[in-house]
């Protein structure tokens, strides 16, 4: 039996047209050169990032000059959190600025704010609803005249519920305060026009959508100020010192046209392995037998992600008779010293103690067939009914 990998929101295959462009770069006859270098093989390296920067802006719909190259979509958090707070305070908008974020964000954005609070600043962790839905009641209220910034996932990475945006962005930027949205796992899911939305800060990731591990961007708006977080050279107009990763950006651009270009297919795609997965379970479980977590409604949600609970089933054995049986799947909570810590995403949904303990995320990617789904769906079933017979 072929093994089955549905763990795509941790990680995704390189795409094999990504590979082809990528490898002209990392071999060393010609696209070697260092990008800062004055010589042909710079001036090549030099184009390539160039072209790669026009074609990722063209595949967000942003202008290049607004992108800004980094290691991945931890640091592009980083970056915008650190580098926007810093800036503020360089600006005279007080020391020591309040920032608001959630309770269901990354630990990319989550560890940042606690450093932060660490060095003095106060920060607000809103709370969600059982569908991992923020309110913007909630925000408004929680927003005080030293408010810096807000932090607000696109969509979460374990359930895979998507914040309104829109609405956040515009109450943003009517009290003149900056945005930062960590658009990581949206990217190549959702038509994301980065320009378009009242965003001023947009944090991405190439290895969610086929590129390469090791690379990311973020979105800056006209006008905002960031402050750099790394010192040197003065690549990225002086925002991120460091030579590029030449390879990984040429692959990063590639993979986001090629999302961008298939968003429509992988969304309807993946609609329909959620469904089967869905039946499947229904079929072999019954009503009560499996829960879905996450929002209902296919239009709050990631498609990608399927967040389901096993009540009566641990999460860790389940996932690791999973493994055996092939299939790769996540709890999507951190795993420490040996044992998995219950999700911080869904004990922020106030689900009850059974269903936190039973959660495993499954994530589909691009090309996924319907028979590898029903399949794993069956095993899976037959799994939890085994364990549970034992009991
Ligand atoms: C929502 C979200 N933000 C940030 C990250 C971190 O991205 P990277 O692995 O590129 O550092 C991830 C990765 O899982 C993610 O899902």
């Amino acid at each position: 039996m072929n093994d089955i990998y549905l763990d795509h929101a941790a990680t995704t295959p390189l795409h094999p047209a990504v590979f082809e462009r990528m490898l002209p770069h990392l071999s060393g006859v010609s696209g070697f050169g260092n990008p800062s270098s004055t010589h042909r093989f710079g001036m090549a390296a030099r184009l390539a990032v160039s072209d790669a920067r026009d074609r990722l802006a063209a595949a967000l719909h942003c202008d290049s000059r607004q992108l800004i190259f980094t290691s991945g979509g931890t640091e592009s958090d980083n970056l915008a959190i650190f580098g926007s707070i810093a800036a503020a305070a360089s600006k005279g908008k007080g020391q020591k600025g309040h920032i608001i974020t959630s309770q269901i964000e990354h630990h990319a954005v989550l560890h940042t704010c606690e450093q932060l609070q660490r060095a003095g600043h106060e920060v607000t962790y809103l709370p969600v609803d059982t569908t991992g839905l923020i309110r913007i009641e909630d925000l408004e209220r929680a927003i005080r005249p030293d408010t810096v910034l807000i932090s607000i996932m696109f969509g979460n990475n374990e359930v895979g519920t998507l914040q309104p945006i829109r609405a956040i962005g515009e109450l943003a930027r009517s009290r003149g305060i900056l945005f930062h949205v960590d658009a990581v796992q949206a990217l190549g899911h959702i038509d994301l026009q980065a320009s378009q939305l009242p965003v001023d800060f947009m944090s991405f990731s190439a290895h969610k959508i086929q590129g390469p591990k090791g690379t990311g961007a973020l979105y800056c708006a006209p006008h905002v100020h960031l402050s750099p977080q790394l010192f040197g050279g003065s690549q990225e107009r002086k925002r991120r010192a460091g030579t590029e990763n030449v390879a990984g950006i040429v692959g990063f651009a590639a993979a986001a046209e090629l999302a961008v270009q298939n968003i429509g297919q992988l969304q309807q795609n993946c609609a329909k392995l959620r469904q089967k997965m869905v039946e499947t379970f229904q079929k072999f479980l019954g009503d009560g037998g499996f829960v879905e977590n996450g929002h209902p409604d296919a239009s709050h949600r990631l498609p990608h992600i399927v967040n389901v609970s096993f009540p009566g089933v641990d999460t860790e054995t389940l996932l690791m008779n999973l493994d055996l049986e092939g299939i790769a799947a996540a709890s999507g909570s951190a795993c420490t010293s040996g044992s998995l810590e219950v999700s911080h995403v869904l004990q922020a949904m106030q689900l009850p103690e059974e269903v936190l303990r039973s959660a495993v995320r499954f994530s589909f990617g691009a090309g996924q067939p319907e028979d590898e789904i029903v399949l794993a769906a069956e095993r899976a079933a037959t799994i939890v009914s085994r364990i549970r017979n034992r009991k």
